[in-house]
Parts: C-alpha cells; sequence; structure tokens
C-alpha cells in the first residue's frame, strides 16, 4: 500500500481529484468505482470544479457505487442516489444510465445482489475504486466479520454504523437497519483502490490497518493484498501512526 500524506481534508480532496481526473483525461472509457459519506464529498467538489473550469469530460465514464440503504426511495434525500446525484452527477457531464447504484428497493434483493456484481463484470470490471473507512474498518458497508470471499450482499448494518450515520438523518430511528453493499471480493477486483482517510475520528483505524494483521474482524485490513491501492491520509487521521 502507498501512502500520501496530506495536511488537511482540503488537501486530501484535491490529490484525490488530481488522481481521478489524470485518469479519466488519459482513458478512452473507465470505470469508477466510487464511495458516499462524508469523505468524498471534497473529493466530488474538485471535480467538479476542475470540471467548470477546465471542461474535464465525463461522456466515456461509467460508475458503480458501492452501496445503498436498504428501503429508502432515490428521492430520499438519505439515499446514495440522492447524494451521489447532488454531490456529483447532476454537475458533471456523466450520462445518467452510465451511473449505477445498487437498487434499495428490489422486490428480490439477493437476485439485486447478483445481477450487480454480473454488470460490473459485463461492463468490464471496475478499474479505479474509490474507498472511504468506517471507524469499525468496514468499507462500503462490510462490516467487521465480513467474509473476504463475500460478493455484493444484503447487511445488517451494526449500532455503532447506525450511530455514526445517524448525523445525516433527523433521528437514529430513521437510520435504515440494512443496506446492499458490494463485497469484500468485489471490491478486491477493482484494478486499482484509492482510500481517502480523513480526522482524528478515523485516527484508531489507520493505526489499526497499518499495524494490525489481515483479519475479518477489520475489513480494511484485506487491502494489504491488493497489488494496486492508494491511500491519501491527513495529519489527523496519521496522529496514532
Ligand atoms: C459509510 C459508508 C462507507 C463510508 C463510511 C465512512 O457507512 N457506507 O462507504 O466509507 O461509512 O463514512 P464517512 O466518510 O462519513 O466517515
Amino acid at each position: 500500500m502507498k501512502i500520501v500524506q496530506v495536511k488537511d481534508y482540503k488537501e486530501m480532496s484535491q490529490k484525490a481529484a488530481e488522481v481521478i481526473i489524470h485518469k479519466v483525461k488519459q482513458e478512452n472509457r473507465i470505470n469508477l468505482g466510487l464511495a458516499t459519506g462524508g469523505t468524498p464529498k471534497g473529493l466530488y467538489e474538485a471535480m467538479i470544479e476542475d470540471h467548470r473550469k477546465n471542461g474535464t469530460s465525463y461522456q466515456h465514464v461509467t460508475t458503480f457505487n458501492l452501496d445503498e440503504y436498504i428501503g429508502l426511495k432515490e428521492q430520499d434525500p438519505n439515499s446514495y442516489h440522492y447524494y451521489m446525484a447532488e454531490s456529483l452527477f447532476n454537475h458533471i457531464d456523466i450520462p445518467k444510465f452510465q451511473t449505477y447504484l445498487p437498487n434499495g428497493l428490489a422486490d428480490d434483493n439477493n437476485h439485486e445482489c447478483e445481477q450487480y456484481d454480473r454488470l460490473i463484470q459485463a461492463l468490464g470490471g471496475i478499474d479505479l475504486q474509490v474507498l472511504g473507512i468506517g471507524q469499525n474498518g468496514h468499507i462500503g458497508f462490510n462490516e467487521p466479520g465480513t467474509s473476504f470471499q463475500s460478493s455484493t450482499h444484503i447487511v445488517t448494518l451494526e449500532e455503532s454504523t447506525r450511530k455514526a450515520n445517524a448525523r445525516y438523518f433527523n433521528t437514529l430511528d430513521d437510520v435504515p437497519t440494512h443496506a446492499i453493499t458490494m463485497g469484500i471480493s468485489s471490491i478486491m477486483n477493482s484494478k486499482e483502490i484509492l482510500l481517502l482517510i480523513s480526522g482524528e475520528e478515523k485516527a484508531d483505524a489507520m493505526q489499526k490497518l497499518l499495524h494490525g494483521e489481515i483479519s475479518e474482524d477489520f475489513p480494511a485490513s484485506v487491502l494489504k493484498r491488493h497489488s494496486h491501492v492508494t491511500i491519501i491520509a491527513d495529519q489527523k487521521a496519521l496522529s496514532g501512526v
């Protein structure tokens, strides 16, 4: 794993945007894996700013998001469909039909999971996957204990994850209990991974990732087995290392 140390959230976002914009400009076709949460917001803002200023085009880009809550409508401001539309897709020139997220309202969730993995493979796999990390080491919504062999699946969210994400909802009760997430093996199939880590509340996770063992109890540790991972981490995230 290559570690790029940066000063703060702003610099992390800027650096991540540079990596993505460079790839997008270089390739004739590219599949990006995208994440939600607070961490990639600044990255998406930097991509939008670059699109406005420099005209970087996303017409040849296809995106696959990591996860979606079960039971929220696309128009629900807390759904990841809504987050992605508002935070990125509505502000760049990517065609909507080239942006994929798991459907959290499918009639048959297991079928939806299988279809999502099949679709990613059929369209050529993910070239570059952006990841954040949960305080407990989760990636996507793969909570501690998830099999490293897992493909896209349904998860019961840990209480700690629901609490951490409750800041976006009116009350903790409004936070869904289940989600659909790309599995660990789906994530590991990406050709390249860009992990963004910022802030004091991630310092423990950063420390465990760098110094802990590879274990399903700490999902992000699997990334040590991937041959092309870049971590961009800020000073606060690195404060415990
Ligand atoms: C959420 C998302 C993850 C994200 C993580 C960290 O639950 N499902 O994809 O990486 O938690 O979120 P944040 O960036 O807001 O700290």
